[in-house]
């Protein structure tokens, strides 16, 4: 029983390990809406608005959770919230993988 417990938990391990978060490729096709305000990269010159390049896969995914479940509050998180409508679970892992892969171009 142990055995079939610990052999269980490492199939499970790795399985999560290798499923990479997101595909970037398709998060590129499925955020065209985003370039306005994050740059087509998401490096932004416009100070109102946050660079997302590089930053962590999974820290994007829980921010756009977290605006379309509400718990970011004020008029820019509700316009956020409003961007991300017509994306799904999976939508949204695509395109944190997307951002998370784009390299930090630092402003001149
Ligand atoms: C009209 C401009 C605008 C558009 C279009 C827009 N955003 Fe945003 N985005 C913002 C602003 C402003 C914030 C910061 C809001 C706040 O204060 O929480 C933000 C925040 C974010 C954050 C959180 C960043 C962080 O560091 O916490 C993510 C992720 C994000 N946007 C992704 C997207 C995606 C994906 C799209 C397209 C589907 C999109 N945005 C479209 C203006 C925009």
């Amino acid at each position: 029983m142990l055995r079939y417990v610990l052999f269980t938990s490492l199939l499970l391990s790795s399985s999560i390990m290798a499923k990479p978060f997101g595909d970037a490729d398709k998060g590129k096709v499925k955020s065209p809406s985003c370039v306005y305000c994050h740059g087509a990269n998401g490096m932004t010159n416009n100070d109102a608005y946050p660079n997302l390049a590089g930053q962590n896969a999974k820290y994007l995914y829980d921010s756009m959770k977290a605006y379309q479940d509400g718990l970011r509050t004020g008029p820019l998180a509700e316009m956020m919230a409003a961007q991300l409508k017509v994306l799904n679970d999976d939508d949204l892992r695509d395109v944190a993988a997307f951002y998370a892969s784009q390299p930090v171009q630092i402003a001149k």
